[in-house]
């Protein structure tokens, strides 16, 4: 199983925007009162408690055990799994997903268990990073890793799949896709770059030893404030949303 490790207080600190921007794909899902829902990669649950409150029979799964068991501590039924190797048969109404597809690196294995878990007529309703997402981040990872001897192609751990791609992909599954679009979608970030680092750049930083992972981390901070810091020290990354909806026939 491909697990995960987060802290959630850190990720409630450093990301807490993420739950919050995820508003409007949730609204896509359109009514879910009574509906059984899949919340795939759901973090702590914020958005799974939403679902619930709407009335829906909410199931979170999440590759991490801290999220899990910071979902559970919310009141919603959430369990551990590998999104590219989710366990359901016909089971769901809708599946959802905000900001988690782009961490599973087999994009095919997680829709085909997604169009398994969904029953006929079911709906996916999801947005993630799309081509071109975080772009100044990963060049930025990149240089900085290959600085302090990593090779950072190899530990780069997203897929940010283009329109194109992504529904190509869900149609040679059997999907009918009814939406997709992809959204550039500049981010501020509260508690700027250094930040979002901490939380996001585990899979480079896990790499070094502890004493070299702050001056790593403050390398590919002093890279990107050219491009993404205004003259008042507000960062703002480079978010670009890929946004799709789609139908098990
Ligand atoms: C995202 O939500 O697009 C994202 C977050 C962290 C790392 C990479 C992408």
């Amino acid at each position: 199983m491909t697990s995960q490790t987060w802290n959630a207080a850190s990720y409630q600190e450093n990301a807490g925007f993420v739950p919050i921007l995820g508003g409007p794909v949730l609204e896509l899902l359109g009514e879910v009162a009574g509906q059984d829902v899949l919340d795939l990669g759901c973090g702590d649950g914020v958005l799974t408690e939403r679902l619930q409150a709407a009335g829906a029979r909410v199931m979170g799964v999440d590759a991490s055990a801290e999220m899990v068991a910071a979902a559970r501590k919310r009141g919603v039924p959430a369990e551990q799994m590998d999104g590219q190797d989710l366990r359901f048969d016909a089971r769901f109404d809708a599946v959802f997903s905000n900001a988690a597809l782009h961490w599973m690196r087999d994009q095919d294995a997680v829709l085909q268990g997604v169009f398994r878990a969904l029953r006929p007529g079911g709906r996916l309703v999801c947005e993630m990073g799309g081509q071109g997402n975080v772009a100044a981040e990963v060049v930025a990872l990149h240089q900085a890793a290959a600085e302090f001897g990593l090779d950072g192609a190899a530990l780069h751990p997203w897929r940010f799949p283009s329109p194109q791609e992504q529904g190509d992909r869900l149609a040679a599954i059997g999907f009918t896709v009814q939406r997709m679009e992809l959204i550039p979608r500049p981010t501020p970030l509260p508690t700027g770059m250094y930040g979002w680092l901490i939380t996001f750049a585990g899979p480079y930083t896990r790499h070094l030893p502890v004493e070299r992972q702050e001056p790593f981390l403050r390398r590919v901070e002093a890279m990107l404030a050219p491009a993404l810091r205004d003259q008042q020290g507000n960062w703002t990354a480079d978010y670009v949303r890929l946004r799709f909806v789609a139908e098990r026939p």
